[in-house]
């Protein structure tokens, strides 16, 4: 338990001792308590077709002992059920008409002796069979989640969370029905049909015939009609409901905006238009299921009437003495009739079961298109590990574009030596964040190559790559936990002592140390609570405390205001220094502190040089020089 206590202690300035010896007792007690999760072998890679395709045999076959075991459990309740109504038999024939009470009382005492075995082997069953499903549950939801996190940036770019949501939630949800519920019932519903029919079969050929050739074809043609009709309405039901979803959780998230745009009435008559559609989905698959079921109904009375009028006319026929020894009897006859509703059932939850089948077959299908999507940036089979990386990085030729639109970046070269720094400066939207996340290979490039300390990386191992890479995103995420957590996820190994000084470094120690709780002091919702600058700040401290060999700052400042942006300059020197360094800005004074400055433009790097080359070529860079300038003299002007 590393850590325990630390945060009072280290408040105070102690160092870390521990936990107190009068509380060790209670600590491990704790700890035994703690949920036992057993550990998953998963395998990571950012390599494709390493992953077996995504099937429910292939998903089960792991289990299938288990599930042999649930399946004999289920085989035993549906013959200890159906004991009844041959008992039923038995006491009409064998214990009523010869008038012998003994034999009633036996046929009652094995009644109930088979409820109550019944009773406690469904019991056990039930427990049995959802632990297996629910362990089933555990280890999907960690493979989805597992997969996600080795899919590359583009994939999250295009897919809308809510719908990645709906696949975690619904879907999964659909597949745990199905195989708790559905998997269970269709076994256990088959096996009973079986049992039945046999039993019929055992009473009387003739009459067991007339009710397989009258009510099986009624049933085909009413169960195939429900089949299609509500595959259709199922389908339909998933998307509307994965709309709600997508269209709730973007709402959520741009709430601010919502609300200052007074965007309110609208986002409301739209999602009421997305609920509206998901309640006329599922009406539609209820309205079906009820014409189904009133009609399922209708030919089971009608069929038990058929059988009985049958049945009388068989049984005066071949048993005129109503001989209870004979080949049929009444009491077959009425067990016979009992079974008609019997024999129903089955087929009624069989049909049942398709709309569960039909939305976990849905859901097999979904997740299945989601674990087979490849990460689009791939690691090779047997990458270079590479390790003290210089941070030397050419560009060649390389061109890239997001999916079919037009090049952001068109046949562009450049070479940053080891050690030095590059700003790119330029017009909005001409690919600056793009040519930076093509270094940190989140994207690789349509054509040309990049090369770091001269190996291609495509031929590097990703997570080589990234240790000793450090990026400051444009937007900086936080994650929901405390400051602390959140700078120190670049270096887990980090000490609170490096993690303070990190924070000293970046000129938010005061801030910190307003701050009630320091640096325990939880993030809200993404860091809503902390200004952009100080979420900027938090971010270089976390960059800076990875110490990575290249270092690229996206707009890593742009938040924060000039003077304590100066006041880190100090910083930021240091956090430069050695290292290969990118930097975006739109702020001349931040693009200055680099060694040279580019101008990504054109879908090319149009300028290139130091501050004064760039001066004298009078270009791009030169313009916005001078109109930074004149804004400046027109803030000093102001203030004057
Ligand atoms: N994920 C994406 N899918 C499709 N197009 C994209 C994507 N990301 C960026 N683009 C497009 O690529 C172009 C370059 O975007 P980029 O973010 O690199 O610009 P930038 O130079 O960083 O701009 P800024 O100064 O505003 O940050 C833009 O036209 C943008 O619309
Ligand atoms: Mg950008």
């Amino acid at each position: 338990m590393k850590g325990f206590g630390s945060k009072h202690a280290s408040a105070a300035g102690l160092p870390f001792a521990g936990i107190p010896p009068e509380m060790v007792e209670k600590t491990n007690a704790l700890m035994e308590d703690e949920p036992d999760f057993n550990d998953l072998q998963l395998t990571f890679s950012h390599r494709a077709g390493e992953e077996q395709t995504f099937s429910l045999i292939n998903f089960l076959s792991p289990y299938k002992y288990r599930m042999l075991g649930a399946l004999g459990l289920v085989g035993m309740t549906e013959a200890l059920l159906l004991l009844g109504p041959y008992l039923v038999k038995v006491a009409i024939d064998d214990a009523i008409i010869p008038k012998d009470f003994d034999v009633l009382i036996w046929v009652a005492a094995a009644w109930i002796l088979s409820l109550f075995v019944a009773g406690f082997v469904s019991g056990f069953r039930q427990r049995y069979v959802g632990r297996l499903g629910q362990l089933l549950m555990y280890e999907l939801r960690i493979r989805v989640f597992a997969h996600l996190q080795r899919l590359s940036l583009d994939f999250f770019t295009k897919e809308k969370a809510g719908r990645l949501m709906a696949r975690m939630t619904s879907d999964i949800e659909a597949l745990s029905n199905l195989l708790q519920n559905g998997l269970v019932n269709l076994v256990a519903q088959t096996l009973s049909l079986l049992f039945i029919i046999g039993i019929l079969l055992s009473f009387n050929i003739k009459l067991t015939l007339i009710l397989l050739v009258i009510a099986a074809p009624v049933m085909l043609v009413m169960t195939v009609w429900f089949k299609t009709v509500s595959a259709k309405g199922y389908a339909n039901v998933r998307n509307r409901i994965a709309d709600v979803l997508a269209d709730l959780q973007e709402s959520l998230a741009g709430m601010r905006l919502v609300i200052s745009f007074n965007r309110m009435k609208h986002n409301i008559i739209s999602h009421r238009n997305r609920v509206g559609d998901y309640r006329d989905a599922n009406n539609y698959t209820a309205r079906v299921s009820a014409t189904y079921s009133s009609a399922t109904m209708f030919v089971d009375s009608a069929t038990t009437i058929i059988i009985l009028a049958v049945g009388y006319l068989i049984l005066v026929d071949i048993n005129p003495t109503l001989d209870p020894q004979g080949a049929f009897t009444v009491g077959a006859l009425v067990a016979f009739a009992n079974m008609v509703s019997r024999f129903f059932k089955p087929i009624n939850s069989l049909v049942g079961l398709y709309n569960e089948f039909q939305s976990g077959n849905a859901a097999v299908i979904k997740l299945r298109e989601l674990l087979g999507t490849p990460p689009s940036v791939q690691e090779k089979s047997d990458p270079i590990e590479i390790e003290d990386m210089h941070g030397d990085i050419k560009i060649r030729n390389v061109s890239f574009r997001y999916d079919a639109n037009e090049p952001v970046l068109k046949n562009l070269s450049l070479h940053i030596e080891a050690g030095k720094s590059i700003s790119f400066v330029g017009p909005t939207g001409a690919g600056k964040s793009t040519l930076a996340k093509l270094i940190a290979r989140f994207y690789d490039p349509n054509e040309g190559s990049i090369l770091i300390d001269d190996y291609n990386l495509k031929d590097l191992s990703i997570k080589s790559l990234h240790k000793q890479l450090g990026v400051v995103p444009q937007e900086p995420f936080l994650f929901h936990g405390s400051i602390k957590d959140n700078i120190r996820f670049s270096n887990m190994d980090a000490s609170s002592d490096d993690i303070m000084q990190a924070c000293r470094a970046v000129g938010i120690e005061d801030l910190i140390e307003r701050l009630p709780q320091g640096l325990d002091t939880p993030c809200h919702e993404r860091g809503s609570s902390l200004s952009s600058g100080e979420r900027q700040l938090l971010a270089l401290a976390r960059a800076f405390l990875s110490k990575p060999r290249v270092l690229i700052l996206d707009e890593a400042t742009s938040n924060i205001d000039q003077q304590s942006e100066s006041k880190i300059e100090q910083a930021l020197d240091n956090l430069l220094e050695g290292r290969t360094a990118i930097i975006i800005a739109h702020r001349l004074a931040t693009a200055m502190r680099a060694n040279i400055i580019a101008v990504v433009k054109d879908q090319g790097i149009v300028e290139m040089g130091s501050h004064t080359e760039l001066i004298d070529r009078r270009g791009y860079y030169a313009e916005m020089h001078k109109t930074w300038m004149q804004q400046n003299a027109g803030t000093n002007l102001g203030q004057q």
